[in-house]
């Protein structure tokens, strides 16, 4: 069964010549079980008719954003609502001005905007308006926003230009929106994650901790969970909430971390590393609150287990995943992580940015496996864990073969 079947999938189409070849697109969504709205601009009912579509869509197309009558039976903020996913395809130069400029004066645009359903573009438009600055300026603001750009091809133009700038071919765009929801790759796969710091007492009142919030280890469990796993957390403090159908446990210090990924390790097929583990621990915590008589005090450290290592030593291991957070020689010490802790994988990112890492809302990764890696830009931590379950899963299923 295609990952489209009973997706809701709303299709902006924008003025351009390849508007024809979007009756296919419709036409092969349906044929895959997806549910498909068409939203014209104005421009677009130049190249072809809303008619068509309706024909091929089963839906009445949208055009207006004034239309009382359009608003009454499903109005902008209902299809925004409505859509699992957004492609507006053909994208024009104009489009993607309108878009990169967050302006809302038609149905389109002003649905983009009320929507949180990831928003793709197919880009069409003659090679010279395709490789203006203007043009790649705005694809720039486009992709930073975690919009998918979907092509565009190069060839023959509808005005006799050779070069980039052809729309997608429909089975192309089908086949990344279907990727969009490529969300069972685990299914019945057993997932653990650590998330989060840990403290280690100094005495009742005071720790020794790091500056990591969960959000990548939360984000990554919730991505298990869309691929289809059962995933149960082991988090560190932080204040984040998991989705109630992950099976959370809090733990504060690096020792009870060990103990609870130990007490249900051996049920577990894939083993994601996240947390912030302290290497060191206070070797004696006092009893009671320090008293600052002198000016300087010594505390003496002690090594912490390194929990993953552990976890990827065991006879019937599972695939172990680290993360390696690093302030220079990214890939260098990442690929010693990966080999030192005898891991399958390892996700090395940059701790020393205010704008990703330890507790931003966005993180950029390398993912290095044997002698390959895998890079992935900057984006939200949900996008990035989403794209990095998905490679995961891929070399887990691989591993089994
Ligand atoms: O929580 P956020 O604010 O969202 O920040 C996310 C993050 C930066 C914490 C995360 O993306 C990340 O990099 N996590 C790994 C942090 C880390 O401890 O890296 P490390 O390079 O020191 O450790 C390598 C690996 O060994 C990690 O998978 C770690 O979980 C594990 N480890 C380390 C020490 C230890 N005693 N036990 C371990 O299991």
């Amino acid at each position: 069964m295609s990952f489209l079947h009973n997706k809701n999938i709303l299709l902006g189409v924008t003025g351009g010549i390849a508007a024809y070849k979007s009756v296919v697109l419709v036409r092969r969504l349906k044929e895959l079980g997806a549910n498909v709205q068409v939203v014209m601009t104005e421009s677009a009912q130049e190249f072809i008719t809303p008619l068509t579509f309706q024909a091929i869509s089963g839906n009445p197309v949208h055009s207006s954003l004034l239309d009382v009558e359009a608003e009454a039976a499903m109005g902008h903020i209902e299809l925004a609502r409505w859509a699992d996913a957004i492609i507006i395809a053909p994208a024009t130069a104009n489009s993607m001005a309108r878009l990169a400029n967050g302006e809302a004066d038609d149905l389109l645009t002003t649905i983009c905007l009320a929507s949180n359903a990831p928003l793709a573009i197919a880009p069409s438009m003659n090679q010279a308006m395709w490789s203006n600055r203007a043009t790649q300026e705005n694809l720039q603001t486009l992709k930073s926003r975690d919009i998918e750009i979907y092509g565009p091809a190069s060839g023959e133009q509808a005005c006799g230009d050779v070069g980039e700038g052809r729309m997608l071919e429909p089975e192309d765009i089908v086949e990344k929106l279907e990727a969009l929801f490529n969300h069972q790759l685990l299914s019945g796969v057993r997932v653990m994650v650590t998330a989060g710091p840990t403290q280690e007492a100094i005495d009742p009142v005071r720790y020794i901790s790091n500056h990591s919030s969960g959000k990548m280890g939360y984000a990554i469990a919730q991505a298990a969970l869309e691929a289809g796993a059962s995933v149960s957390l082991i988090s560190g403090p932080c204040a984040l909430q998991a989705n109630n159908r992950i099976q959370l446990t809090h733990v504060v210090s690096a020792e009870e971390m060990m103990t609870a990924v130990h007490a249900d390790i051996n049920d577990i097929d894939i083993f994601i590393s996240v947390a912030a583990v302290a290497d060191y621990r206070v070797k004696q915590v006092a009893e009671q609150k320090l008293k600052k008589h002198s000016d300087s005090i010594t505390l003496e450290l002690v090594k912490n287990p390194d929990i993953l290592s552990s976890v990827a030593a065991l006879d019937d291991k599972p695939f172990s995943v680290g993360f390696a957070a690093e302030t220079e020689k990214l890939e260098e010490h990442a690929r010693q992580k990966l080999v030192s802790k005898k891991l399958d994988m390892i996700v090395a990112n940059r701790v020393d940015k205010s704008d990703s890492g330890f507790n931003s809302d966005y993180n950029s990764a390398t993912v290095i496996w044997g002698d390959d890696s895998q890079r992935f830009e900057k984006s939200t931590k949900s996008r990035l864990a989403s794209d990095l379950l998905q490679l995961i899963a891929k070399h887990y299923i691989n591993n089994k073969r």
